[in-house]
């Protein structure tokens, strides 16, 4: 790839652009077929998103160790790996437990019928979790990719909550007992691998956080595929996890509504949802980190997964640029004044909620036919994002 990256949209550690070893280290295999490209080291992927800029890597305890090493192996990964960072500054911000690739979990990890299965999926986790904090890592992913059912009549889903809920708890009390510095981040995702999987989307998740022992260790992690995939605006779906202070951690890439699980490059799908995505959070001053959960296309060879990587973070720079623009055009600043954009600021009763307030707020005035008329300039603030986007502005 010519080297046009190394300019206005290179990035650095400073944006804190993160890549899981399974993103960069996707073979290609599919449902349909199997591998089309060689297993990729752990070590050459920390050295290659150093050089390309990233801030941090991520991992699922078997990406980095594989399922079934020995005590003596898994300290020689461990070391291997450790030297790697050390050289690069490369930094592991986040980690997570594969609890859906080995057979065993077939029927659910955490939410599994059997109590000898969940038993195993939670001493993994614990397991998982040392690996991560003794490389740094502060956030840590469930995604419940096997907790779920395709037969209706083998899962008690109101159980399983139970279940999910004590699971959770029980990694909570370990963080806590060990004083480890670690938050939770719950990914929510409605379907694939299981036809239903529990908690399927951000408000599901959030209403399951508040009935946890320590709701203030455990936010999101939302994902734009996953959202996406049931229809629903990724865009909004951060916002409201933002509002309840539970945005731990996110996963951007791209889908198309209705389509397979696609984890596509960010922005090769859902341009504006996800320019108003980073919008967001460039808005909103969040300081996580900007994790790609994504693959290249089965096509590419590893020059390709490079350059899926590059493009990832170059399009976030190039949608970051897109969001100073709107801030500094003149002609969108008028139409977000047309649009009263900032108004909804205002508090509707400005006198709080006591009784005289609720009365003086129900007597008026309220001029409906003058309130019905307004325009509200919507067509051209529109046309104004899509010229924007389309670099005509
Ligand atoms: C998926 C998920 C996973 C998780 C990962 C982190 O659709 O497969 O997005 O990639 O994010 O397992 O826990
Ligand atoms: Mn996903
Ligand atoms: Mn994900």
């Amino acid at each position: 790839m010519a080297d046009d990256s190394i300019g206005a949209y290179a990035p650095t550690p400073a944006d804190r652009f993160t890549f899981g070893l399974w993103t960069v280290g996707n073979r290609g295999r599919d449902p349909f077929g199997f591998e089309t490209r060689p297993a990729l080291d752990p070590v050459d992927a920390v050295y290659a998103l150093a050089d390309l800029g990233a801030f941090g890597v991520n991992f699922h305890d078997d990406d980095l160790v594989p399922f079934g090493s020995t005590a003596g192996e898994r300290e020689a990964i461990m070391k291997r790996f450790r030297r790697a960072l050390d050289d690069t500054g490369l930094r592991v911000p986040m980690a997570t437990t594969n609890l859906f690739s080995q057979p065993v979990f077939k029927e659910g990890a955490f939410t599994a019928n059997d109590p000898a299965v969940r038993r195993y999926a939670v001493a993994k986790t614990l397991d998982s979790i040392d690996m991560g904090v003794e490389l740094g890592a502060s956030v840590y992913v469930m995604w419940g990719g096997r907790e779920g059912c395709e037969c209706d009549a083998a899962k008690d889903v109101r159980l399983a909550l139970d279940r999910y809920k004590e699971a959770v708890d029980l990694c909570c009390a370990y963080v806590r007992d060990r004083g480890y510095d670690v938050r939770f981040a719950l990914e929510p995702k409605p379907n694939e691998p299981r036809g239903d999987i529990l908690l399927p989307t951000v408000g599901h998740a959030l209403a399951f956080v508040h009935a946890l022992e320590w709701p203030e260790m455990v936010g999101l992690n939302p994902e734009f595929a996953h959202e996406t995939m049931s229809g629903l605006s990724f865009h909004h779906g951060v916002a409201q996890t933002l509002w309840a202070e539970k945005l731990f951690h996110i996963d951007l890439n791209a889908q198309r509504i209705g389509k397979y699980d696609q984890d596509f490059r960010f922005g090769s799908e859902g341009i504006r949802d996800a320019f108003y995505t980073v919008k967001l959070l460039e808005d909103a001053g969040w300081d996580g980190s900007r994790h790609f959960d994504a693959h290249a296309y089965r096509t590419e060879s590893i020059d390709g997964v490079w350059d899926f990587a590059r493009g990832c973070m170059r399009t976030y720079l190039m949608l970051r640029d897109k969001v100073a623009r709107f801030h500094a055009d003149p002609e969108i600043q008028a139409a977000l004044e047309v649009a009263q954009v900032a108004r909804i600021a205002d508090p509707t009763s400005p006198g709080g909620l006591g009784a005289d307030a609720i009365t003086a707020l129900r007597a008026g005035p309220h001029d409906v036919a003058a309130l019905a008329e307004v325009g509200y300039g919507l067509e051209r603030l529109d046309q104004l994002v899509t010229e924007l986007l389309l670099g005509t502005r």
